[in-house]
């Protein structure tokens, strides 16, 4: 399989979890637009500032601003060989967008790797989730604490909930999912984009087995 890879789901289907370790093994960066924005945010530039209010909300950043910062990581060396994209594209524009940036608006990635878990399921792993401040490992109060409470196992800094993981935030985002990013699954499938799906449901090492398999990787 190629390596412009794809992670699609919902709010805390393990996306992150699952694309870090994919992306070591296979050699390619992992690419976060939530990590891109929060990385943005801490820095404050003009670009954070005006993420940091939808992210807060719980609500998609607006496109042009997430596609300029995408733009820019896929143009670094690192990526030229792969990558692989986790929450992108959330939009059909990002989509299209996207398809831009791979060719001339008829570029293709090689594949859609796509979590699905219930919505209580997704509920609780937000609700438990605690990131590193510095190095945004990501940690979970009830399925995988760190060894020390509240310090990250890989770099020792201060653990932290997410400015978006409140209930309310974590409501719209599920929302949003719904409502503007689970029909850019639908323009894959019409793209013929190669996408397998995987259940997300169970321990983190069986979902990984899982994933690994169906990616044939
Ligand atoms: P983003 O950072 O992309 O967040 P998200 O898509 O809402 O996804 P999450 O990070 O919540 O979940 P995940 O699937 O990565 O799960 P994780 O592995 O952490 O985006 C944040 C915001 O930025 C958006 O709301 C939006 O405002 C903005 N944004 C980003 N991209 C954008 C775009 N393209 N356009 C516009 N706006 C954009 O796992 C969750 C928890 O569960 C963790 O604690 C983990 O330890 C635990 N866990 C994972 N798997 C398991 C398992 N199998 N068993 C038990 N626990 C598990």
């Amino acid at each position: 399989m190629g390596k412009r890879l794809l992670i699609f789901g919902p709010p805390g289907a393990g996306k992150g979890t699952h694309a870090k370790r994919l992306a070591a093994d296979l050699g390619i960066p992992h690419v976060a637009t939530g990590e891109l924005l929060r990385q943005a945010i801490g820095q404050g530039t003009e670009a954070g500032r005006r993420a940091d209010e939808y992210i807060r909300r719980g609500e998609l950043v607006p496109d042009e601003l997430v596609e300029s910062l995408l733009a820019e990581r896929l143009a670094r060396s690192d990526a030229r060989e792969g990558y692989l994209l986790d929450g992108f594209p959330r939009t059909v524009s990002q989509a299209r967008a996207l398809q831009e940036l791979l060719g001339h608006g008829a570029g293709r990635v090689d594949g859609v790797l796509c979590l699905e878990a219930p919505e209580e399921t997704l509920v609780k792993r937000i609700a438990g989730r605690t990131t590193c401040t510095r190095c945004q490992a990501v940690y979970n109060r009830f399925f995988h604490p760190p060894q020390e409470a509240g310090v990250c196992d890989a770099c020792g800094a201060a653990l932290a909930a997410r400015t978006d993981d409140r209930e309310d935030a974590v409501r719209r985002r599920l929302a949003e999912y719904r409502s503007k990013t689970s029909a850019v699954l639908e323009l894959f499938r019409g793209l013929r984009w190669p996408i397998v799906s995987v259940a997300s449901t169970g321990e983190v090492g069986e979902v990984y087995g899982r994933i690994r398999a169906a990616m044939g990787a």
